[in-house]
C-alpha cells in the first residue's frame, strides 16, 4: 500500500512531509518522493529504499516552500526505481502522487503517446499527471482538469496534484483508495492515514468515493464529480494515541505480540454482561436481523482468513450455521450461489485490503441479509461500507505480520457467533461457556508468554533449516496455518502448514532428520490420531517440536515437548497461537531480517 501525504502552510513543510512518510513506513514500500511547490520553482526529490535517504537529500538540499506533496511507493506496475518512484510530472507544471491501480493503463499510454506525450516511467500513475495536463492545455481549471482526468481511469485510486501555476494549493481526488483531508492551524493536510498526520490535526474530513478537495493553509473545499460542494462530516481523532513508538521493545511486532492480554480485553470490553453478549454490539438492527441467519459467507485475506477458518466451528457450534469460506481474492470470481438469509462477514485489520473490498462491493450488489466488518480501523473504508461492524479495538498493529490483529479477531468472531446464537435463542449453555472462556483469555494468553523460555532452546535449531512442517487437527489445522504464515513471512524460511492426518498422503515424503515439525496437540477428542500421525513423523526421523497439555500421551525423543497452559475449550485456539507467534519472532530475530518490514510485502494491500 502506498503512502499519500500533502500540506499546505504557513510554514515551510517538508518536514512535514518526511515525518508524515516516516510515520507510514510501516505499510511496506520501495521507494519514496516529494515536491515543493514555491513561488520561482517546484522542487522535486526521489529517493529508493528507506524514507530516510530522502531525509538524508531534503537535509542536503534544504528546499523550502509552503505547500507540496510526498509518496512511498509499493511498486505494483514497474520496478523499484528512481524513474518510476512518484511523485510523476507533466511538463514540469503538473505533479502527482497516487495510490491504487489504473487498470485500463494500455489504453491510455497509448493515447498520450499519440497527444505527443513523453512518458518517462513504466507506472500506471504517471499517466494521471498527462491526463491533467492535456485538459489543462483544452482550457480547463486545474480542478476541472482533474476532475475530467479521473472520468478516463478504471480503477482504484488516490491522488494529491500539485499545479506549479496554482502556488499554495493541493487538489485531490478519491476513488476506491483512502484518502482524507486535515485540518491544522495555518495548515492544511491530505493523507491516505491519518497517522502521517499525526499531532499535527485531530480534526478530519474522510472523503468518499468520487469526492475531490482543494486545500490551501486557510481552507478546505470538497467537490463531488459534478464540481459542486459537497459537505463532509467532520471526524475527530485522537492522532496523539496513533503516534506509536515501540515502547522499549526491539521491533513492532514483539510489542504487539506482548500486547495481547490488554488488546484482547479491549475487544471484549463493554460487549458481554453476566455471561451473555450484550445486544447490538453489532450496530443497530443487528441482533434483530441475526435472528435470521442460515448461513454465513466469510471473505478475507492471510491472517484475517485463518481467523474465519478457526471460528467456522464455533458458528457450527453456538449458531447452527453453516459457513463458506473463501479468499478475497477468488471470492467474486467464482460467481457464488447466494441463498436466502446468508449473512456476509469480511475481516481485516485495516479495513482497506483491495481484495477485500472488492468482494464487498461484489456483495454489496447481491441479496445478503446484510454485511457485517471485523475490522481495526473505525475510519476505514470497509466499516464505512458495511451494514454492520464491530472494531477489534487493538491499537495500531504497525509490524507487518499480523498479530494481535488475529487474536482480537478471533475475539471478534466469538461476539459475532454469540450475537447469532443468542439472536437465535439457541444453545445458551454453550454460549455461556464461550464467554467465560473468552473474559478468561487474556490472562491465558499472559500465561503462555511463559513459554518463551522453552522456545529459546530451540530457535537455534531451527533458524538454519530450509523447510519447516507445521501440524494441527480440526480447528488447529487453521492455527498451524497461521502459525507457518507467521514463520514464513518474517524469517523467510518455507513453512507449510497439513492437517496431521494428511501428512500421509504425501507431505511426509518431506520428512527426514532435517525437517523441524511444530505440531499444536491439546488434550481433545482427536489427541489419539494426532499421536499415531506424530509416530510417523518420528519414524522416519523427523524432529518435532510439540505445544500441548502436560497428560498428552506424546514422547519425544528428537525435539521437545512444551507444555501449553491449561486453557478452556473456545479459548484454546486463542492461547495455541501465542508461541507460534513467540517462535516465528524469535527465530526472525537470530537470523536478522527486517521483521517489521518484511522483504516484499505491505501491511495493508490496496492494490488486487
Ligand atoms: C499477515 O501477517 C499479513 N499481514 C497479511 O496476510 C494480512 O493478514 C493480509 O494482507 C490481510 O490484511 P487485512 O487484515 O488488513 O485485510
Amino acid at each position: 500500500m502506498c503512502g499519500i501525504i500533502g500540506a499546505a502552510s504557513s510554514r515551510s513543510v517538508g518536514k512535514i512531509l518526511v515525518n508524515g512518510l516516516k510515520k507510514m513506513e510501516y505499510r511496506g514500500y520501495d521507494s519514496a518522493g516529494l515536491v515543493l511547490n514555491n513561488e520561482s520553482e517546484a522542487i522535486q526529490l526521489k529517493t529508493l529504499g528507506k524514507v530516510a535517504n530522502l531525509e538524508d537529500l531534503m537535509i542536503e538540499k534544504k528546499p523550502r516552500a509552503q505547500s507540496g506533496i510526498a509518496h512511498t511507493r509499493w511498486a505494483t506496475h514497474g520496478e523499484p526505481s528512481q524513474k518510476n518512484a512518484h511523485p510523476h510530472t507533466s511538463n514540469g507544471t503538473i505533479y502527482i502522487v497516487h495510490n491504487g491501480i489504473i487498470e485500463n493503463h494500455d489504453e491510455l499510454r497509448e493515447r498520450l503517446s499519440n497527444d505527443g506525450y513523453k512518458i518517462e516511467s513504466e507506472t500506471d500513475s504517471e499517466l494521471i499527471a498527462h491526463l491533467i495536463h492535456s485538459n489543462k492545455e483544452n482550457g480547463k481549471s486545474t480542478l476541472e482538469a482533474l476532475i475530467e482526468a479521473t472520468k478516463a481511469l478504471d480503477g482504484a485510486y488516490s491522488i494529491a496534484v500539485i499545479d506549479t501555476e496554482q502556488n499554495g494549493k493541493i487538489f485531490a481526488a478519491k476513488q476506491k483508495s483512502p484518502l482524507l483531508v486535515g485540518r491544522g492551524i495555518e495548515e492544511n493536510f491530505v493523507a491516505s492515514d491519518p497517522l502521517a498526520i499525526a499531532g499535527l490535526s485531530e480534526s478530519f474530513y474522510l472523503l468518499e468515493d468520487g469526492d475531490f478537495a482543494v486545500i490551501t493553509q486557510d481552507e478546505i473545499k470538497i467537490f463531488g464529480s459534478d464540481g459542486e460542494g459537497v459537505s463532509r462530516e467532520e471526524t475527530i481523532i485522537d492522532t496523539r494515541v496513533k503516534e506509536v513508538s515501540k515502547d522499549g521493545y526491539k521491533h513492532f511486532m514483539e510489542k504487539e505480540i506482548y500486547e495481547q492480554p490488554k488488546a484482547i480485553a479491549n475487544a471484549i470490553e463493554g460487549r458481554t454482561t453476566e455471561g451473555d453478549v450484550l445486544d447490538n454490539i453489532f450496530g443497530l438492527g443487528s441482533s434483530e436481523s441475526f435472528n435470521r441467519v442460515k448461513r454465513i459467507q466469510f471473505v478475507a485475506c492471510g491472517t484475517s482468513l485463518h481467523a474465519a477458518k478457526t471460528a467456522r466451528k464455533w458458528f457450527e457450534e453456538l449458531c447452527e450455521t453453516p459457513c463458506y469460506i473463501d479468499f478475497a481474492s477468488e471470492y467474486r470470481y467464482r460467481n457464488p450461489l447466494v441463498e436466502d438469509d446468508t449473512l456476509f462477514v469480511c475481516i481485516s485489520q485495516s479495513g482497506e485490503t483491495a481484495d477485500t473490498m472488492a468482494a464487498l462491493n461484489y456483495a454489496k450488489e447481491e441479496k445478503y441479509l446484510g454485511i457485517v466488518t471485523i475490522c481495526n480501523v473505525p475510519t476505514s473504508t470497509m466499516a464505512r461500507e458495511s451494514d454492520w461492524k464491530i472494531f477489534t479495538n487493538a491499537g495500531p498493529e504497525i509490524g507487518v505480520a499480523s498479530t494481535k490483529a488475529f487474536t482480537t479477531q478471533l475475539a471478534a468472531l466469538m461476539l459475532l457467533a454469540c450475537s447469532i446464537s443468542k439472536s437465535k435463542d439457541i444453545n445458551g449453555e454453550k454460549r455461556a461457556e464461550a464467554i467465560e472462556d473468552l473474559v478468561n483469555t487474556p490472562a491465558l494468553v499472559k500465561e503462555a508468554f511463559g513459554l518463551k523460555k522453552h522456545i529459546d532452546d530451540i530457535v537455534e535449531k531451527i533458524a538454519d533449516k530450509k523447510n519447516a512442517l507445521y501440524l494441527g487437527r480440526g480447528v488447529y489445522f487453521s492455527i498451524a496455518q497461521e502459525g507457518a504464515l507467521k514463520f514464513k513471512e518474517i524469517t523467510y524460511i518455507h513453512a507449510e502448514a497439513y492437517p496431521a492426518g494428511e501428512l500421509k498422503h504425501g507431505p511426509l515424503a518431506l520428512v527426514d532428520e532435517t525437517t523441524p515439525v511444530v505440531a499444536l496437540a491439546p488434550e481433545d477428542e482427536l489427541v489419539e490420531k494426532l499421536v499415531s500421525n506424530l509416530e510417523e513423523v518420528k519414524s522416519r526421523g523427523g524432529t518435532l517440536y510439540v505445544f500441548g497439555n502436560a497428560t498428552s500421551k506424546i514422547k519425544i525423543e528428537k525435539g521437545k515437548f512444551m507444555n501449553m497452559p491449561d486453557c478452556g475449550y473456545y479459548n484454546a485456539p486463542i492461547v495455541y497461537t501465542i508461541p507460534l507467534q513467540i517462535l516465528a519472532y524469535e527465530v526472525a530475530c537470530s537470523i536478522g531480517t527486517d521483521l517489521d518490514q518484511p522483504r516484499n510485502l505491505a501491511k495493508s494491500v490496496t492494490v488486487e
